[in-house]
């Protein structure tokens, strides 16, 4: 039996991440493809636990060198309960969010720098990456007008924060995708969702049969 892909949706807030994972989701079960939907920080019950934690903004904010420890911890328990066992019994996994998340916001954004977090990341998670990183892009204009639909003011205690921490995590989502041209496919998601969905499969043409 022959591995399943792992796929990851990244990107900043209201980029359409988890309508696109969906869509995929729908796409490749059309295609007879077993896969998994899941997302981060989350994906089993400890890690959705631990995504309380982060997400209250009724809690007071955690130290960045916390903030990332605790997302280690749950992608470490959501890549041992969830990701690898799917991948080992060949069903693709798509994600909502992965490492490349917390090199952006706590690596990069919050300023723990990018070895602090690739250190965790081998220690907790094997140092696994996805074989395809799908990064979601859109203007300010249209993601600000996308959270105020889905969200109003009840923004969550990361994404709550201000436009220069936000324009940090585009800036850090961006080297990270010059860096590894192969992995990072970049797709324009100011478009509708069936145009990011059709660029979507374009970008994956290769893997799927
Ligand atoms: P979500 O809104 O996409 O579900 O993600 C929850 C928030 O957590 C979002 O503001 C991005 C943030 N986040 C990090 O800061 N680091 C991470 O590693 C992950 C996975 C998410």
């Amino acid at each position: 039996m022959s591995r399943g892909k792992f796929i990851a949706f990244e990107g900043g807030e209201g980029t359409g991440k988890s309508t696109q994972a969906r869509l995929l989701a729908a796409a490749l079960t059309a295609r007879g493809i077993a896969c998994e939907i899941t997302r981060e920080p989350g994906g089993t019950p400890g890690a959705e636990a631990i995504r309380t934690l982060l997400l209250d903004p009724a809690l007071p904010r955690w130290a960045p060198a916390a903030e990332a420890l605790l997302f280690a911890a749950a992608r470490s328990d959501h890549v041992a309960h969830r990701i690898e066992p799917a991948l080992a019994a060949g069903r693709w996994v798509i994600c909502d969010r992965f490492v490349d998340s917390s090199l952006a916001y706590q690596g990069d954004a919050a300023g723990l720098g990018e070895a602090a977090i690739r250190t965790l990341h081998k220690v907790g998670s094997q140092g696994l990456y996805p074989d395809v990183t799908l990064l979601l892009e859109a203007d300010s204009g249209t993601t600000e007008g996308r959270l105020s639909a889905r969200d109003g003011d009840a923004a969550d205690k990361i994404g709550g924060r201000g436009a220069a921490f936000h324009d940090g995590v585009a800036r850090a989502f961006d080297r990270l995708a010059r860096a590894e041209p192969h992995r990072f496919h970049r797709i324009d998601a100011a478009r509708s969702p069936e145009d990011v969905h059709a660029l979507i499969l374009a970008a994956l043409g290769d893997l799927i049969p």
